[in-house]
């Protein structure tokens, strides 16, 4: 969907949020799955990362513990964690941070518990001399137990993050963090977002203007909702596609109207029959009818085929 539409109609929420990053508060973007909440955060962390004074970690695991080992590998690479402080081989620490290879020592760092994990973590964020940000993509589903080590981060770091809902038993997290409400997309954002998709997948639209206002009512400014109606209507159409040629086969046979044929051969029969009585020719009476039996088998045949063509 990115790289159909871009992103778009959120320029100014952007600035705004980057502005209360910069004053170094903690932050938390609520607002309903889909409505933009990462988009915008990648983008606030892109135009805070070019300070040099500020290390940003992003985190895009959403599960617990992954965002833990996800912490402890970004310090490990940026040289703010020792190995050996992650009970790796302290011979590691002599190394450039860089020659880590993560895939090696995965295995040993994930042995270590969250609460290990954060032991470490803390005591290299506090030794840093400049400020770490943390920016943690989804924090929905973080646990009561949790709320303990995410509030030592809180204060050894600037904390950004995102939550489609706030849990109440985890409100002692929430206090911490100032939110920011993500409003539904403008009507005009989701329009220039509906247009961009259509130009871009060329997909074939009867009454572009109809369905744009359609695809926008329905998804209600969630931009993953219109992205949603979007590829599926897109799939409907190719099977819309397909449907008219089909009905184009099917037209041949039904739209080749016979009934004046009938009409005009029934009138001749009759008239043939009356023919026969009146002159009292047998032969001619026996063929009448003989062509008054093939006619209305024809029929019977000719209709029967335009049935099944639909
Ligand atoms: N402003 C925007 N313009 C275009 N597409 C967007 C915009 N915001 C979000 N999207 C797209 O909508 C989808 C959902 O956005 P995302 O940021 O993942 O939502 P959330 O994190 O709130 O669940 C993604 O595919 C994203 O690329
Ligand atoms: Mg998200």
């Amino acid at each position: 969907m990115r790289q159909i539409t871009g992103r778009v109609g959120r320029e100014e929420l952007i600035e705004k949020i980057t502005r209360e990053a910069r004053k170094g508060r903690h932050l938390l973007l609520t607002g309903p799955a889909g409505i933009g909440k990462s988009t915008i955060l990648e983008a606030v962390i892109d135009r805070l990362i070019v300070r040099r004074d500020l290390i940003v970690l992003h985190v895009n695991e959403h599960q617990a513990k992954g965002q833990f080992l996800e912490i402890a590998r970004d310090l490990l690479e940026s040289g703010l964690l020792k190995p050996s402080a992650l009970e790796l081989d302290a011979d590691l620490d002599d190394l450039d941070p860089a020659a880590l290879e993560w895939a090696k020592i995965k295995r040993s760092v994930n042995r270590l518990s969250i609460r290990d994990l954060t032991a470490a973590i803390i005591p290299a964020i506090h030794a840093h001399q400049g400020r770490v940000l943390i920016a943690v993509d989804d924090l929905t589903t973080v646990t009561p137990t949790l709320v303990a080590f995410w509030l030592a981060i809180l204060d050894a770091a600037q904390i950004i993050t995102c939550a489609s809902a706030k849990r109440p038993n985890v409100a002692r997290l929430w206090w911490k963090l100032a939110e920011i409400e993500i409003p539904p997309l403008s009507v005009d954002s989701a329009r220039e977002i509906a247009q961009a998709y259509l130009t871009q997948t060329g997909m074939l639209v009867e009454s572009p203007a109809l369905f744009i206002a359609h695809v926008v009512q329905q998804a209600n400014g969630n931009p993953q909702a219109l992205a949603d109606l979007l590829a599926d209507s897109s799939k409907e159409r190719v099977v819309d596609k397909q449907r008219i040629r089909e009905m184009r086969h099917a037209a041949g046979v039904r739209y080749f109207d016979f009934t004046p044929v009938m009409i005009v051969a029934l009138a001749s029969i009759i008239g043939t029959r009356y023919l026969a009585i009146g002159t009292g020719d047998t032969e001619l009476y026996i063929f009448a009818g003989m062509l008054a039996a093939v006619v209305i088998s024809l029929r019977v045949f000719l209709f029967r085929g335009a049935g099944k063509a639909n």
